[in-house]
């Protein structure tokens, strides 16, 4: 492979993979990494990289044995090897892609919470995580405060008004229905908040009583079909704005969005839904019409045999799932018949995807 210099001195190469890029100098001199630019203890930068010299050039470029040796004009000097260099220019990120799923697994994403102390098995759980959106831990222990724990095997707790946990039981004059004993469709959970949880786990510590049994959609592959199948509905459903809101004696929680997000690109974001929590704005009743119908759709496929996952929590289970892409529900259930008693928490995204990068970076 050969590297030459183009008519404006930018560093370019006949390499397939470099076909479309030249390098700018500045660009290469900030990525030096050896203990004269950067803290080896924490890869930081030692120095003002805008202060460096912006017309500075390359002087010497040779490449041996897939490392490109480099020197600049002012005196810097450094080594890349090829692939960090690819890898850079296509920004790769180690985090694997989301797959969308529907409810035709044939094993689950099933994990041994005994297990998890081997970085391969954990790494493991971690890249099924971000590729489906949520994975399921058996053999945790029965104790109350066991979601804490494992929840801090990732990284910090979200606490929230509920607290660092809270207790999923039937209890009299809940604050939320998820206190209750009645069935919970599809949703994701305080879409209210400003930002959303990111990731819930639930742990199940007794779940004797009859019904209560557990749902999973994932909310990513209900969009890609509608963008697909029902592409008027979403678009309605990417760029209404719906309020969401959560009351009870001590605070009002408010915050909007669309129940379909997409980021700048038209990339799939998140989804929002919780039918007993959102308020559409005003809007034309022609508009509320589209939307109207576009919710009934979209609800109707988070519960449709083709995309909802059923499966049952048995003490000492857990699920981790994404709030932002995965919707979790439950059946009603009985009181009479046996005690039901989950405790979830919730952690941010940063802390299941640096862990991964973590576990799979040489740095
Ligand atoms: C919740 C919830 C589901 C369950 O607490 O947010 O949706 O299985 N619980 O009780
Ligand atoms: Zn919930």
């Amino acid at each position: 492979m050969d590297f030459f210099l183009d008519e404006n001195g930018f560093l370019t190469s006949n390499h397939i993979n470099f076909k479309n890029f030249s390098i700018h100098p500045l660009w290469l001199r900030e990525r030096l990494s050896s203990e004269n630019y950067l803290d080896q203890n924490n890869y930081q930068r030692l120095y003002e990289p805008s202060l460096l010299d912006p017309d500075i050039k390359f002087l010497k470029y040779v490449i041996e044995d897939n490392f490109l040796k480099i020197e600049f004009t002012d005196n810097s000097k450094g080594i890349f090897s090829i692939e960090s260099l690819i890898n850079a220019l296509y920004s790769n990120d180690i985090i694997p892609e989301k797959k969308p799923w529907k409810n035709d697994f044939n094993t689950l994403p099933i994990y041994d919470f005994r297990s998890l102390n081997d970085d391969k098995y954990f790494s493991k759980l971690l890249s099924n995580f971000q590729e489906l959106g949520f994975v399921i831990v058996n053999n945790t222990s029965t104790e109350e405060g066991t979601v804490i724990k494992f929840a801090e095997m990732f990284g910090p707790i979200r606490t929230t008004n509920f607290g660092k946990h809270f207790d999923v039981v039937s209890k009299p004059k809940a604050n939320d229905l998820a206190y209750t004993s009645l069935g919970i469709k599809a949703h994701t959970d305080n879409p209210y908040r400003k930002p959303m949880p990111g990731i819930q786990i639930l742990h199940c510590i007794s779940n004797e009583a009859k019904g209560g049994d557990s749902s999973l959609v994932d909310g990513f592959a209900v969009a890609e079909y509608l963008k697909v199948n029902e592409p008027e509905m979403y678009e309605v459903l990417t760029t209404t704005n719906v309020l969401f809101k959560f009351v009870d004696k001590d605070i009002i929680l408010e915050n909007y969005g669309k129940l379909i997000e997409l980021d700048h690109n038209n990339k799939y974001l998140q989804s929002r839904f919780s039918g007993r929590l959102d308020y559409v704005p005003y809007a034309e009743p022609l508009h509320l019409e589209k939307f109207y119908a576009a919710r009934k759709k979209l609800y109707h496929l988070y519960e449709s045999e083709e995309f909802e996952l059923n499966f049952r929590l048995d003490s000492g289970m857990l699920m981790m799932f994404d709030n932002m892409r995965v919707l979790h529900g439950r059946t009603e259930y009985n009181v009479n018949t046996g005690f039901r008693h989950l405790q979830g928490c919730y952690i941010d995204h940063d802390s299941t995807e640096g862990k991964l990068r973590r576990l799979k970076s040489s740095l």
